[in-house]
């Protein structure tokens, strides 16, 4: 009987190695430790029939080799366990939370897509920008006092080139008409959207938020055509019966220069409880002064443009009627809040 354990437990050794599966496994330890036929359960109940005095070495010899093969079960199981993820495909699956874009990506790509289709190529200039383009070259020269309605981040606290001055986060987007005026490429029919940074935090202001401005510069560019641009924007974001006027008003960098205003889209114009007299404001716009294609290497006498720049915020709220009454929720990455939209 020792030899047939001593077989058993070689038998044991050579077959636990070919064990590649879990399944196997199982199988192996019916095989020599299953208490129905198990070949080490079926050996112990031979026990009884050796003589007395060698009851007791060979079931000690017995239970080694018993220990042995439970050992090496044990210790091959958690090897598979490891290795073998166990899959399976009758379970549910996770359901993946499907996002969207924030709502200022979505009118961001918007208004992209309605200039694009009447040739405004999408542009993008730096948001930390030198003084130069920011003002000086925009007919603001350094102690103007136009500068104080841009709330500016300095980034530098002195000048630091000559010419360029110091660096400031962008407080708007008309920083890129210089900059593509400078690429030397006339026509310029640009639409520049990018993040803007002035100091000002209230439920109406962001101190980071959006703009986009047009820049076109063409011979005989005059104002019907600024007129019929803005037009064809807003019927094409707005709706078809929406319009604008142009109300005159001051920037540095046009000449002359105007506010837009848009016909409310509830009255269209004659006058409502929601907007009073007919009009909502959009934003600024003018034809290009002088001194600003100058700045830019265009000869004024050949040359005319006309620009606009507008909020993004402020426009796409108007479209989509959404009524926030504290703007900075846009931008508190708050999900209760911006997966309404
Ligand atoms: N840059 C101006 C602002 O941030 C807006 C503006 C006004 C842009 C008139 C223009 C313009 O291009 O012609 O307040």
């Amino acid at each position: 009987m020792r030899s047939e354990l001593q077989a058993i437990q070689a038998d044991f050794d050579q077959a636990i190695d070919q064990i590649q599966t879990l399944v196997d496994l199982d199988a192996l330890e019916v095989r020599f430790l299953g208490r129905k036929q198990g070949v080490v359960t079926e050996l112990l109940k031979q026990l009884k029939t050796l003589p007395k005095d060698e009851v007791g070495p060979v079931g000690a010899l017995a239970n080694e080799v018993k220990t042995h093969i439970a050992d090496g079960l044990a210790a091959r199981r958690r090897t598979l366990d490891n290795n073998e993820i166990a899959i399976d495909v009758t379970l549910p699956g996770l359901a993946r939370p499907v996002g969207h874009l924030h709502l200022m990506t979505t009118a961001i790509r918007q208004i992209s897509d309605v200039f694009a289709r009447i040739g405004f190529e999408r542009v993008r200039y730096p948001e930390v920008e030198w003084d130069y383009y920011a003002f000086e070259a925009l007919n603001m020269p350094a102690d103007h006092v136009a500068r104080d309605e841009w709330e500016t981040f300095f980034i530098d606290r002195q000048p630091i080139d000559k010419k360029l001055g110091q660096r400031v986060l962008t407080p708007h987007t008309s920083s890129g008409q210089i900059r593509k005026m400078e690429e030397g490429i006339l026509p310029i029919k640009m639409i520049n959207i990018s993040k803007c940074y002035r100091r000002q935090i209230d439920v109406s202001h962001v101190p980071m938020f959006h703009q986009f401005e047009g820049l076109c510069i063409d011979r005989g560019v005059n104002i019907t055509h600024l007129k019929g641009t803005i037009d064809y924007f807003v019927q094409n974001f707005f709706g078809p019966e929406r319009t604008t006027r142009l109300r005159p008003y001051h920037f540095q960098f046009t000449e002359p220069s105007f506010e837009i205003d848009i016909n409310c889209g509830i009255c269209l114009g004659k006058g409502c409880r929601m907007c009073k007299e007919g009009w909502l404001e959009l934003g600024g716009a003018g034809m290009v002064h002088p001194n600003v294609l100058k700045a830019g290497g265009i000869d004024a006498s050949v040359y005319s443009g006309f620009a606009f720049g507008w909020g993004v915020e402020r426009t796409y709220l108007m479209k989509s009627g959404v009524n926030i009454d504290d703007l900075r929720a846009l931008y508190k990455n708050d999900l209760g809040f911006l997966q309404q939209f």
